[in-house]
C-alpha cells in the first residue's frame, strides 16, 4: 500500500504531476452503452443511485474503459433534496424535478433523517474503495449550497436560476437559512463520504455564473467556506476541489476564501488567466465538451493548448464541465491518450 501513487492527491497537495493526472466530471452517464444498459436494469435514476451494487458498477465501468486516475462516486446531487422529502423524480428527456420550496416550507424542513436515508450512498463508497484499482483515487461529491437551492426553489431546471435569484432577493432571511440548512447537511454528508473511503470530495456550484458580486460573495463563497471548514474541523487534512462554474474573475478569491485545495475550471476561463490562478495552487480543467463530441483537431487543439499552458504546474487534467451524453466513446480514449503522452 506505501508505495502505491494517488497522483490526483499528489496534485491536490500541490505537487506537479507529468502527465498530468486526469478524470472527466460525468465521467459515468449516458454517452457509454454499458451505463444505459445498468440503467435500463436499475428502473428509476434514484433507484440506481441508491443501490450500492449497480452505483459501484456504473462507477466503475469508465474506469475499466479508460483507466482514469480518479473515480467519481456514482450519485446525483439531488439525493439532498430526495431525504429533505422533496419529492424528487428525473423524468426522461426533461431532467429533474420536485415540489418548489417557500419560505415556510424553509422553516419546516426536517433533517433528521437524511443520513439514513443516504446510508446506501456511504455503502457504494465503501464497496468502491474496496473495488477500485488501488491507486485510483475515490472522489465523493456534493452540490454547493446555492446550485441545490436553485433547484428547490424553482423545483426544476432553469436556464438562468431566475426563480432562485428573486426569492434571495425577496426573502433573505428564508434563503438564508436555506444556504446554512444545506451547508451543515453537507458537512455530515461530506464526512460520511470520507469515513466511508473516499480519498477526497468535489463541491459542485453548477450555477455560480449567473451571480452578481456580492451575491456571489454571500451565496457561493460563504456556504462553501462553511462547509469546507466544517469537513476539516472533523476531519483534518481533507482534500477537497471546488468547481464553481462561471466564476471567471472572482475565481481568485474564491479560492482564498474557500480554503479549496483545487479549483475546477470551466472552459470559459482564459488559458492565462487559468495560469495565473495556478500559481496561488492546483487547477482543474478545462476543456469544453464540445471538442469530445467533435473530435479529431478540435479535439486535439483544445488538449494541446491546456497542456501547453497549464502541463507544467499542478495540473488535473479534466473538462470544463460534465460530459454529455452526445460524446464519442473512442474521442474519450484518444482524449486519455493524448494526455499521457504529454511532457
Ligand atoms: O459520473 C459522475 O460524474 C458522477 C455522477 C454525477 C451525476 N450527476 C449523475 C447523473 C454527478 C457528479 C452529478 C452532479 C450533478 N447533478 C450536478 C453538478 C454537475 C453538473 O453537471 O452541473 C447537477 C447540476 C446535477 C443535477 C442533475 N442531475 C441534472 C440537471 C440532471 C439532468 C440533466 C442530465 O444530464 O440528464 C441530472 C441527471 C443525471 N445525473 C444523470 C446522470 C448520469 C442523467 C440521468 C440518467 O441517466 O437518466
Amino acid at each position: 500500500m506505501t508505495d502505491v501513487r494517488r497522483t490526483i492527491l499528489e496534485v491536490l497537495n500541490g505537487e506537479t504531476v507529468s502527465p498530468p493526472p486526469i478524470w472527466l466530471m460525468r465521467q459515468a452517464g449516458r454517452y457509454l452503452p454499458e451505463y444505459r444498459a445498468t440503467r435500463a436494469q436499475a428502473g428509476s435514476f434514484l433507484d440506481l443511485c441508491y443501490n450500492p451494487e449497480l452505483a459501484a458498477e456504473v462507477t466503475l465501468q469508465p474506469i475499466r474503459r479508460y483507466g482514469f486516475d480518479a473515480s467519481i462516486l456514482f450519485s446525483d446531487i439531488l439525493v439532498i433534496p430526495d431525504a429533505l422529502k422533496r419529492n424528487v423524480r428525473f423524468l426522461e428527456g426533461v431532467g429533474p424535478q420536485m415540489d418548489p420550496i417557500d419560505a415556510d416550507g424553509i422553516d419546516q424542513l426536517d433533517a433528521s433523517n437524511v443520513m439514513t436515508h443516504l446510508a446506501p450512498v456511504f455503502e457504494t463508497v465503501r464497496r468502491l474503495r474496496r473495488d477500485l484499482p488501488a491507486e485510483t483515487t475515490l472522489l465523493g461529491f456534493c452540490g454547493a449550497p446555492w446550485t441545490v437551492a436553485t433547484y428547490m426553489i424553482a423545483g426544476k431546471g432553469t436556464p438562468d436560476q431566475a426563480p432562485a435569484r428573486l426569492f434571495a432577493y425577496r426573502y433573505p432571511k428564508a434563503f438564508a437559512s436555506l444556504l446554512m440548512q444545506l451547508a451543515d447537511i453537507s458537512v455530515d454528508y461530506l464526512v460520511g463520504q470520507l469515513d466511508a473511503g473516499a480519498d477526497a470530495v468535489q463541491i459542485f456550484d453548477s450555477w455560480a455564473g449567473v451571480l452578481g458580486e456580492e451575491e456571489f460573495a454571500a451565496f457561493a463563497i460563504a456556504p462553501v467556506a462553511r462547509i469546507i471548514e466544517g469537513v476539516r474541523a472533523r476531519r483534518p487534512g481533507a482534500k477537497i476541489i471546488a468547481f464553481a462554474k462561471g466564476a471567471g474573475f472572482n475565481l481568485k478569491t474564491y479560492r482564498q476564501k474557500t480554503g479549496a485545495d483545487a479549483i475546477g475550471l470551466d472552459w470559459s476561463v482564459p488559458l492565462n488567466f487559468a495560469a495565473e490562478l495556478q500559481k496561488d495552487g492546483p487547477v482543474q480543467g478545462n476543456l469544453d465538451p464540445m471538442r469530445v463530441v467533435a473530435g479529431g483537431q478540435s479535439l486535439d487543439d483544445g488538449i494541446d493548448r491546456i497542456l501547453q499552458t497549464l502541463g507544467n504546474g499542478p495540473l488535473i487534467f479534466n473538462l470544463g464541465h460534465g460530459i454529455t451524453p452526445e460524446a464519442n466513446p473512442d474521442h474519450v480514449t484518444a482524449l486519455v491518450k493524448r494526455v499521457r503522452s504529454f511532457g
